[in-house]
């Protein structure tokens, strides 16, 4: 088997993560906040995380913990799920300071949450932009921002990764505005990191490409639409152009995710590492 399609890994999603050794955990008693966790990306890092000996607190919009965080709730691991929108600095802040009271002092923040939408330059309207904006740069910022202060306060160093795109990387014809949002991703981990380094915080970022998730359900959805495809046909194209030969899958982002969260990375930030199965090279 070619290590582009080796499959199963020790965060896929058919059962609990089993915690590692303690003595081996790489987030061993780590706090961590990850947003746009109930599915996707986000899922498969959370559980990464507990696997690494964190405790999570799993953020996402459902009012009640999504089957799969449940489970990992019944199964007993160390974590909390809260209902929040990011666009809501307020409740982000309020939501920080809670997680803070029941899981300790956060150390790690996972800004993952985001929105996809696209379509033609000259028929996007102000909704669309809007939209996109208030979730992808808005939302991620004021996270972000939320969570520095409470490093801050704390006088902990920490780390923050973003969850930006190869999309922040270059423009794309039909999808103008998410490729903004995600271009500012990468601006601002950059600012961050300078502002936050004399705290002992690091902030970085990670930049897939293609990722088979709810997300890219949607993605190829709206590429049928606009380009008058099947649908899944995107879904097959884009797999194939990948270097790699192959989509990612959401375990495949958990090695940088855990890397940039552990000290293993303490003499890395104001970066946006490409996780991408070579991508950014097609
Ligand atoms: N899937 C890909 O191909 C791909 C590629 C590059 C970058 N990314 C980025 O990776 C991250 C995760 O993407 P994914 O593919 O797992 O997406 P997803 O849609 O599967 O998951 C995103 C999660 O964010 C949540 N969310 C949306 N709006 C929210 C809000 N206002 N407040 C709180 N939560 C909210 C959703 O409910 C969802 O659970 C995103 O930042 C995305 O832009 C994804």
């Amino acid at each position: 088997m070619s290590q582009a399609h080796a499959t199963a890994t020790s965060t896929s999603t058919a059962s609990a993560p089993t915690p590692v050794p303690a003595h081996y955990a790489r987030l061993h008693q780590r706090h961590a906040l990850l947003t746009g966790a109930g599915g996707g990306i986000g899922l498969a890092v959370a559980r990464a995380y507990l696997e690494q000996g964190a405790r999570c607190t799993v953020v996402d919009l459902a009012p009640r913990a999504p089957e799969p965080v449940q489970a990992l709730l019944d199964a007993g691991l160390p974590l909390r799920y809260r209902a929040a929108d990011v666009r809501d600095p307020g409740a982000i802040a309020a939501l920080v300071e809670q997680a803070e009271a029941e899981l300790g002092p956060l150390d790690v923040l996972f800004n993952n949450a985001a929105i996809f939408d696209m379509g033609p330059l000259l028929e996007s309207d102000e909704a669309m932009y809007q939209r996109l904006f208030d979730v992808n740069v808005k939302g991620m910022f004021f996270t972000m921002q939320a969570v520095l202060r409470a490093m801050c306060r704390a006088g902990r160093p920490g780390a923050v990764i973003n969850m930006a795109s190869q999309a922040g990387r270059r423009g794309e014809a039909l999808v103008a505005h998410y490729c903004a949002t995600k271009a500012a991703v990468i601006s601002y981990t950059q600012s961050a990191a300078l502002a936050m380094a004399p705290h002992g915080i690091r902030v970085n970022a990670i930049s897939p490409g293609v990722v088979d998730t709810p997300m890219w359900d949607h993605v190829d959805a709206l590429f049928a639409r606009y380009e008058h495809l099947q649908p899944g046909e995107k879904k097959i194209a884009v797999g194939r152009a990948v270097p790699l030969g192959r989509m990612g899958r959401p375990d495949d982002l958990c090695g940088a995710a855990v890397f940039l969260a552990s000290d293993e990375s303490r003499y890395v930030t104001a970066q946006t590492l490409n996780v991408d199965g070579g991508n950014v090279m097609s």
